[in-house]
Parts: structure tokens; C-alpha cells; sequence
């Protein structure tokens, strides 16, 4: 017999620090309190069981009280062993969430933790980045069958399942919540463009104004923070593989060039690209003495902490969130948050406002698999426009924004040739 522990958090008695920080959040997703309040009547997810790893903040925690209004058993761990805000953690745990994320957990530590959420045998499973939906694939398979569904919060997650619909690997239907355009035209475009320039500067507390920035990706996240770090008078440069985003960058009026030539003069270094290696050895080895390295992006592989690692000749931690590397040149590099997404383990992440699109989207997403059940074959789908559209009109209500609408003879001129 399997025996379940309800919960492992850091310390159970923030609990009420951590609902202080729920409350500040609900007040500011008014789209994901309007959900609630219809999951409270309607209770679309009675009976359902529930296993989610995302980021344990206090907008995450809203999301999760939204699905248990709505009438689920919900099962979380956290996406990143750094990102848990243990006092949201305590607090989630006194509400009856299966909650199991501390902040600092080791590497076993965060894989030990997906696996119990794993071993909840959820009939939905909601992930950020992936490696819940990849655990379950490579080491839980037969728990595939009794799952309707799944969601994915982000573009690294869509990525992977994508490779696993590929390979014709993938056992049940997924959500890419990531390309909702209520998700990532503002999540990650918005969202990590404020909040990347927030965990840099609650970590650095340094001037953006006069340094010069490179921002490695020019996708939706690179395209935000470049513009918050030029909104802060930096001078920003942008590197890109590819041609079309490239050309963008330079119509954006940004510098472009390759990293090997920003390497030379870049003050501050943020990765945006879900990709691996983009910064290593030798562009550490010609960095200006100070450089400052950040990571936006999902996982903790684009700035090569291993080439910092085996290059630098002294290494500590210098203040909270920045690791100094000194290099046999004699130049100081810092790194911050450990080379993990700076905005969550430096600062707060994305705002609740934000977040309140995105989980709105989650919740929903939730709700279409199950009115669905048997009906999705196994593959990657969008968020429907129903679910995208009806967030963004909840949103702008929200915000008391009125717009037109079509008039029977626009429509009819529309749909004529
Ligand atoms: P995207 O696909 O829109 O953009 C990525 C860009 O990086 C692409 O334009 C690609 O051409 C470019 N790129 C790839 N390899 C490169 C390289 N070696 N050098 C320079 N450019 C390169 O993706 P996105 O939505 O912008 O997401 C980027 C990353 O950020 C992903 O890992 C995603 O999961 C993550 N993300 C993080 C947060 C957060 O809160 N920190 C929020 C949303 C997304
Ligand atoms: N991803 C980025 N910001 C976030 C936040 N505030 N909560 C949960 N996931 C996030």
C-alpha cells in the first residue's frame, strides 16, 4: 500500500504571512476571481484529481484555490527548485493543498517532489516546462491511460511535448496554454520584460541608464525585455539565430550582432532564447571586468554555469542572488540567481495582473478537457478562441475598457468579395 504525506513545505507557521500575500494577489485577477466564483456554483471539477508543477507563488496559489473551488483535489510541486515562495507554500498546506515545493530544494529534491505528484495518479496534470509531462512519459506510463488531459504554461513545455507528438510518444491530449494570445502577447512578452528588469535590479540595485544591455533571443521574451531596458535609457543590443526576428530587431531600433562581438562590450547579459550554451567559455573570456549575467529563460542552461564553473579561479556568493566568479585574467563576472530564471528567484515573477491571464486560461483549459473527456486524440492543441477571446473580454472589463462592435452592415461588407 501506498502511503501519501499530505504536504512538505519549509516552515507551516508562514502560513499566515503567505495568505497576506494570496489576498494582495486576488485583489489584482479579477478575470480568475470571475472564474471562481462560476467553478463555486457550477463545480465542473468535482471528483477530479489534479497534479500541477508550476512556480509556488502567490498568483500560482490563486490559480490552485480556483480549482479547488471548482471541486478538485489538487497535488503541486514546484517548476523550479528556487522559485517557491515558502510562505505561500505554509499557507497553500493549511488549505488543504497537497503542496510540496520549498524554496532551495536540491535537484533529487525537485524530481522526488514531481514524482509524488505523479504518484497522486492525477486525472489531469498542468505543467511549466515540461517535466512533469516528461516524467510521466518516460517513468510513469501507466498512469497515462486514467489522465484526460493536460496543460502547458510554457514555450521550453510546448517544445518538448511537441517532440514527443513527433516521435508518436505522446499517451494523452495537452493544452498549450503558452500560445493562447492572452498568454504570451502578454505573459511573456510583458510579463518577463518587466519582471527580468525587476529580479536584475532588486538583486544588483544597479543603473540601467547609460549601460549597455544584450538581450540574446528576440522571441516574445526578448522582444519585452529589450524594450523595458531601453525604456530605462540602456543602449541594447540583441543577438539572434534566426534571420526574420533578426530583421526585426534591427526595424525595432536595436543594435545586432553576433555574441562573440556583444560579448566585448555588454555590461549586462540576459538570456531569453530556451536554448543551450548561449553564453560560455569563450565569451566569458573576453566579457568586461563587472559584467553581470541573468537568465530569463525556462531552464538554467543558456549562461553555461558549468564553462563558469570550470574556468573561474575563485567563486562566491557575494549578496543575495549574485555569485562572483573571478577568472584567471583576473576579471569579476556576477552571476545572478544561480543562472535560474532571474525574475522568479531574484524577484516575484510576473505580476498578478498578468498571471490573471494566463490562469485564466489554465482554469479553462481545465474545464474544456474535461467537457471533452475521449473526444481529444493524443496530441498538442491550442487554447480554443472561445476560451482566448472570452479571457481578453473578462480582462478589458475588468479594466472598464469599452469596445466597438461590428455593425450588421460592416459584417456583411466584410464577408463579401
Ligand atoms: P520564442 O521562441 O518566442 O523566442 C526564442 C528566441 O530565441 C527565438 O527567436 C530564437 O530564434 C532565439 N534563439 C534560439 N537560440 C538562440 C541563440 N543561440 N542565440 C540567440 N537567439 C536564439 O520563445 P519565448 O516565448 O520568447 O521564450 C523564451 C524562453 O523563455 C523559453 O525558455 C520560455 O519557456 C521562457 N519563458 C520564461 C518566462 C519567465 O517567467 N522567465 C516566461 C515566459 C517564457
Ligand atoms: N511565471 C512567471 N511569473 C509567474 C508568477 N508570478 N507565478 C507563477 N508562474 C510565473
Amino acid at each position: 500500500m501506498v502511503i501519501r504525506v499530505e504536504f512538505k513545505v519549509k516552515d507551516i507557521s508562514l502560513a499566515s504571512k503567505g495568505r497576506e500575500q494570496i489576498l494582495w494577489a486576488e485583489i489584482h485577477m479579477p478575470v480568475l476571481k470571475l472564474i471562481k466564483e462560476m467553478f463555486e456554483n457550477k463545480k465542473p471539477l468535482k471528483g477530479v484529481r489534479i497534479g500541477a508543477v508550476l512556480h509556488v507563488t502567490k498568483e500560482t496559489a490563486v490559480l490552485v484555490k480556483t480549482l479547488k473551488a471548482g471541486g478538485a483535489e489538487v497535488w503541486l510541486a514546484a517548476s523550479n527548485p528556487l522559485s517557491t515562495q515558502d510562505e505561500v507554500a505554509a499557507a497553500l498546506a493549511e488549505e488543504g493543498i497537497h503542496v510540496f515545493a520549498w524554496r532551495g530544494e536540491t535537484q533529487d529534491e525537485y524530481f522526488w517532489a514531481i514524482d509524488v505528484i505523479a504518484n497522486a495518479e492525477p486525472h489531469i496534470v498542468i505543467d511549466d516546462g515540461g517535466d512533469l509531462h516528461v516524467h510521466i512519459h518516460k517513468a510513469k506510463i501507466e498512469l497515462a491511460k486514467k489522465i484526460v488531459g493536460g496543460t502547458e504554461e510554457t514555450t521550453t513545455g510546448v517544445t518538448r511535448l511537441k517532440a514527443l507528438e513527433r516521435e508518436g510518444m505522446l499517451k494523452y491530449p495537452v493544452i498549450a496554454v503558452n500560445n493562447a494570445y492572452t498568454k504570451y502577447l502578454f505573459d511573456n512578452r510583458y510579463g518577463t520584460g518587466q519582471s527580468t528588469i525587476d529580479g536584475i535590479l532588486r538583486a544588483t540595485n544597479i543603473l540601467f541608464a547609460g549601460k549597455t544591455v544584450v538581450v540574446a533571443g528576440y522571441g516574445w521574451v526578448g522582444r519585452g525585455i529589450a524594450m523595458r531596458a531601453r525604456g530605462m535609457g540602456a543602449r541594447v543590443i540583441v543577438t539572434e539565430v534566426d534571420p526574420v526576428k533578426a530583421l526585426e530587431a534591427v526595424m525595432d531600433g536595436f543594435e545586432v550582432m553576433k555574441m562573440i562581438d556583444a560579448a566585448k562590450i555588454g555590461d549586462i547579459f540576459i538570456t531569453a532564447t530556451g536554448n543551450i550554451n548561449v553564453i560560455r567559455r569563450e565569451h566569458f573570456e573576453i566579457m568586461k571586468d563587472g559584467a553581470i549575467l541573468a537568465n530569463a529563460g525556462h531552464f538554467d542552461v543558456e549562461v553555461s554555469v558549468k564553462d563558469l564553473e570550470s574556468i573561474a579561479v575563485e567563486k562566491r556568493d557575494i549578496r543575495n542572488c549574485v555569485t562572483e566568479y573571478v577568472l584567471p585574467n583576473g576579471k569579476k563576472l556576477y552571476l545572478l540567481g544561480r543562472g535560474r530564471l532571474v525574475n522568479l528567484v531574484c524577484a516575484e515573477g510576473h505580476p498578478s495582473e498578468i498571471m490573471d491571464m494566463s490562469f485564466a486560461n489554465q482554469a479553462l483549459s481545465v474545464e474544456y478537457l474535461l467537457e471533452n473527456r475521449g473526444r481529444l486524440e493524443p496530441k498538442v492543441y491550442n487554447v480554443p478562441y472561445e476560451v482566448d477571446s472570452m479571457v481578453a473580454r473578462l480582462k478589458l472589463k475588468s479594466m472598464n475598457i469599452e469596445i466597438d462592435e461590428l455593425t450588421e452592415e460592416q459584417k456583411k461588407y466584410l464577408g463579401s468579395y
